[in-house]
């Protein structure tokens, strides 16, 4: 197994492989390969930190960094990292892979300044790479109370001293959000991936009807577009009801 820097050439390979790795794991489908396909092109994006774990001459890892900032108490702008999507392939998950590929990119980014970083996350993976909640950093995540310990918000001082006693908000760079701002071109850019089916399951971010609020948690729950294929923004009720008013 080793870790090199991604090249061009790996690109639609690395991207397939964020796609298999994130489907239906937060929500049904992912859009983690359209963040990862449009971030290089982003000035944010760090090309030194941008790595891909290859056994047997397939990618089965991949990691990427990004320039971030924390809006600090007085309202100045911090300078400061995160990272993902972090992919590992489904055949290979819960083998190590994940955990050694990401202590590489922390120490290389430790190494060429990166002296904070911050993301959204599970702590039982992350903690093993040493991240902890972001709240114990005074560091409050965008929209949520200040006072509040986001559970998913974590953090973590590569450089001991960079951050020091600061206090300040994050939100994650506007590369991570490119699929709801720019949906029809995620649409199209999906569709050049081999259909895969999408399903509500356990475990996922919560979802509900955008008309009515009821939470959807199974595949049923849902309305079904005129195809039979389901349709994961109205539930079962609400969907038929605005099926007959756009008529
Ligand atoms: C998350 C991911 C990168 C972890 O890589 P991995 O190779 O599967 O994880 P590792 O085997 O290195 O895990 C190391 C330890 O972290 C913990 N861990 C890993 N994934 C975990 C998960 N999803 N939930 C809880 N704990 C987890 C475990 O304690 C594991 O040790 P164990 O196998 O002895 O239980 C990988 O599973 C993945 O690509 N998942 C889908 C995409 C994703 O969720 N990316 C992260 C977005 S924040």
């Amino acid at each position: 197994m080793i870790i090199r820097l991604e090249q061009p050439k790996d690109w639609r390979e690395v991207e397939n492989l964020t796609r298999e790795s994130f489907w239906n794991v937060y929500r049904p489908g992912c859009q983690e390969h359209f963040v990862l396909n449009q971030f290089r092109n982003n000035p944010s994006f760090i090309p030194k930190l941008d790595f891909v774990m290859e056994e047997d001459g397939r990618i089965i890892g991949h990691v990427m960094f990004s320039k971030a900032e924390i809006t600090l108490t007085d309202g100045t702008a911090f300078p400061s990292w995160t990272f993902g999507p972090i992919s590992i392939h489904p055949d290979c998950k819960r083998k190590g892979y994940g955990l050694k590929l990401l202590l590489h990119a922390l120490g290389k980014a430790r190494a060429i300044g990166v002296g904070l970083l911050q993301m959204e996350g599970n702590i039982d993976f992350y903690k093993h790479a040493g991240f902890d909640l972001a709240s114990k950093l005074k560091i409050h995540y965008h929209g949520e109370p200040a006072e509040s310990e986001v559970p998913y918000f974590l953090a973590q001082e590569l450089i001991p001293g960079y951050w020091g006693d600061r206090e300040g908000t994050y939100c994650p760079p506007a590369g991570y959000f490119v699929a709801e701002t720019n949906p029809e071109a995620f649409k199209a850019y999906e569709a050049s991936f081999p259909l895969k089916e999408k399903h509500l399951v356990p475990g996922q971010l919560p979802q509900f009807c955008q008309s009515c609020g009821m939470p959807l948690t199974k595949d049923d729950d849902c309305g079904r577009n005129a195809d039979g294929s389901v349709n994961f923004d109205y539930c079962q009720y609400c969907f038929p009801m605005l099926k007959r008013w756009r008529k």
